[in-house]
């Protein structure tokens, strides 16, 4: 019987070349995901954290999710190692997932995770948008130019095409240099300008805003929102509290996931200044049409995604599924024989 083991390996290039990098594709996946989670399709065990120094929060993370219909059982371990970059001059954040089909329980596929976990993150801010926003916008503004911002630029244009303009504002000039020559041959029909690290210019009176910052402090000023905007929060505490008063209505990835983090909208429920009832819903209620999204041209908006792993498994089961079609990756042979039908064992066990 032959008992060879084998799944495919996909290197980060691998899916870029395979065209995974398509927020269309990404937002279905989402979207799906959403939807079978909420019918009870999704097996979603908590994380498993591991933290080596409390003090820089380096970490490791294992975060596994099975969609039982599709017959896919995936794990994304991410490490987040945030003196990285300051320390050594490398990202802070990197990834690998492993998807298995739970028919014969055989992985299936091993790929970077990196790519898959920041599509992941503008996927949603894409998707909240495509409910939430104005779909006339016509401008977005960024605090923060780093790997998230850039993301998140692609996801939106991607979901609200009408996006001609597009301001940044970030803690170095350096940092929005980089993001403009690296952003404008990507989306050469918008207009990509830096503000000189002002962050009001960066976003006053932009139809869309987006935070997404290393920092924890109250970037954002409610002042800065005009009527009609929406609002993607992507760090951590990066905003005043009166912009979530400011807004007509708050919307979540899973506000019981929210709660109990460290953004500014978990910090405003434990400080007693945001509860259940300010909480429009979650992105999924949008989704299956059992909550309205945007309902006037006039309504501020505001969105925070914390992240569910289960939605990075989806993602990573399209791009297997479209970087395969492709013929893109390497057959990895995980086992040619069992370990006791190996020919030439004896000649291998150690008995020491
Ligand atoms: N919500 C999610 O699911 C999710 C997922 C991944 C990362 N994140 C978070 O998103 C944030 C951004 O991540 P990233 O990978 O883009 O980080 P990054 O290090 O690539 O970029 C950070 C950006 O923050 C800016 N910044 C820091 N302090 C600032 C200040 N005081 N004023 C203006 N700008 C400032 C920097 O200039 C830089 O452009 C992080 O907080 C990260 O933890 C959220």
């Amino acid at each position: 019987m032959d008992h060879e083991i084998h799944c495919q390996y996909f290197s980060q290039e691998d899916l870029l070349g395979a065209g995974c990098l398509d927020i269309g594709m990404t937002m279905r996946a989402a979207e799906e995901s959403l939807k079978a989670f909420h019918e009870g399709d999704v097996m979603f065990p908590e994380k498993i954290v591991q933290i080596f120094n409390d003090e820089t929060q380096e970490r490791i993370n294992c975060l596994p999710a099975t969609f039982k219909t599709q017959k896919i059982c995936g794990v994304k371990w991410v490490s987040v190692f945030p003196p990285n970059p300051v320390k050594y001059g490398i990202q802070n954040l990197s990834a690998v997932i492993i998807l298995s089909e739970i028919e014969h329980g055989f992985p299936i596929a091993f790929m970077e995770g990196t790519l898959c976990s920041n599509l992941r993150v503008g996927t949603m801010g894409a998707l909240a948008a495509k409910y939430l926003a104005r779909p006339d916008a016509e401008s977005i503004g960024f605090i923060g130019a780093g790997e998230q911002a850039k993301m998140h630029l692609i996801a939106m244009k991607t979901a609200i095409p009408s996006l001609k303009q597009c301001r940044v504002g970030a803690k170095l000039e350096s940092e929005e240099q980089q993001f403009l020559d690296e952003m404008r041959p990507i989306l050469p029909d918008v207009e990509i300008v830096g503000t000189g690290t002002d962050l009001q210019a960066a976003v006053a009176d932009a139809d869309v805003i987006v935070t997404a910052t290393s920092a924890q402090a109250p970037l954002l000023k409610a002042a800065w929102m005009k009527p009609g905007a929406f609002y993607s929060h992507v760090g951590g505490w990066e905003d005043e509290y009166a912009v979530a008063e400011k807004c007509d209505k708050i919307v979540c990835d899973d506000w019981e996931t929210v709660k109990h983090r460290t953004q500014t909208l978990s910090r405003m429920y434990k400080d007693g200044a945001l509860s259940d009832a300010d909480i429009h819903g979650n992105l999924v209620e949008l989704v299956i049409g059992s909550k309205p999204g945007r309902e006037t041209d006039q309504e501020r908006i505001y969105f925070n995604a914390v992240g569910l792993a289960y939605v990075d498994v989806a993602i990573a089961i399209a791009m297997y599924e479209r970087a395969s079609a492709a013929g893109m990756g390497q057959d990895l042979k995980i086992q040619h024989e069992m370990i006791f039908e190996h020919a030439h064992l004896r000649d291998w066990v150690r008995m020491s």
